[in-house]
């Protein structure tokens, strides 16, 4: 396995791969299973793997996590070898943006696919998503490059942008992983730190899995009836927990387009966000 840091020594492992398929699992670190899955999968259709490990700035609010967002490239690294990745790609911040984050041009996807959800909750970020994933596949040129569906919105933001601009990229979503109680992986869990965080954590994907038990009974009844009823339900087996958590959203969309829906039907997608504590998860599932 190779680790490199600029596009130039990039360049230079490519030129040694004519006419190999190339997978890219664009990654920020602070690696867990849910990437492990991405990089197995991403081991079993291409010839070559790539791993970029890199947090973007320009994806985070100014009061948001950006400096404490976890960074341990060696343990990423070793479970990067263990997987059989072939690079892994962990530029700076100022080979990404070499001109500063002030003054560069960015890619804006449409304001259709992120004025709700998490683009209504994070001025920007999909902007910064954008942009480090189109930089990314410039770099990289990968063959394909795999994406976690717990971040559907982003996958909607990234799908669109492939399409729009002719990427040559296929884009591969990979189903989301879960512990045991249900808790979507993600590098942010390890911020949850008391038992009762822990807990609550597990109301995200309870309040999911209520709102799909109730579709196939709703009949005609609104969406978002159904979805008050599913979140006061679980809400009420919080007990004195209850405080700890502050939902952001919780949304039926299309699964496709991401425009609200009236009603539950299949190829709904259901959405949530929320603070525990002061860390922000966010969870989805299909109907
Ligand atoms: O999902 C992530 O980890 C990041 O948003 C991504 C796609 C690597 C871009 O920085």
């Amino acid at each position: 396995m190779q680790l490199i840091s600029t596009a130039r020594e990039y360049e230079g492992l490519h030129r040694q791969w004519p006419g190999k398929s190339i997978a890219l699992v664009p990654t920020m670190g602070a690696l867990h299973e849910g990437h492990a899955a991405l990089i197995r999968r991403a081991r079993k259709i291409a010839d070559v793997v790539v791993v970029s490990i890199f947090v973007n700035p320009l994806q985070f609010g100014p009061n948001e996590d950006l400096n404490r967002y976890p960074r341990p490239i060696e343990q990423d690294m070793a479970l990067c070898q263990e997987l059989g990745v072939d690079v892994v790609f962990h530029p700076t911040v100022e080979t990404m943006y070499p001109d500063g984050l002030q003054d560069v041009t960015t890619v804006v996807p449409p304001s259709a696919l992120t004025e709700r959800l998490c683009g209504a909750h994070r001025p920007g970020h999909f902007i910064g998503v954008a942009t480090v994933v189109l930089k990314l596949f410039n770099i990289i040129r990968p063959t394909m490059a795999v994406f976690g569906e717990k971040d559907a919105q982003q996958l909607a933001v990234i799908r669109k942008m492939v399409h729009d601009l002719h990427l040559p990229v296929e884009i591969v979503a990979h189903p989301t992983v879960r512990e045991e109680g249900g808790l979507a992986l993600s590098s942010r869990n390890r911020y949850l730190q008391t038992e009762a965080e822990q807990q609550v954590a597990l109301t995200l994907s309870a309040i999911l899995n209520r709102v799909r038990e109730k579709a196939g009974s709703a009949g005609s009844r609104s969406a978002a009836e159904v979805l008050a009823e599913a979140r006061q339900e679980i809400l009420s087996t919080l007990n004195g927990r209850g405080a700890l958590l502050s939902i952001q959203y919780l949304e039926a969309v299309d699964r496709e387009t991401f425009v609200p829906v009236e009603t539950l039907e299949q190829g709904t997608k259901i959405l949530i966000a929320a603070y525990v504590g002061n860390v922000r998860l966010i969870d989805n599932l299909d109907i």
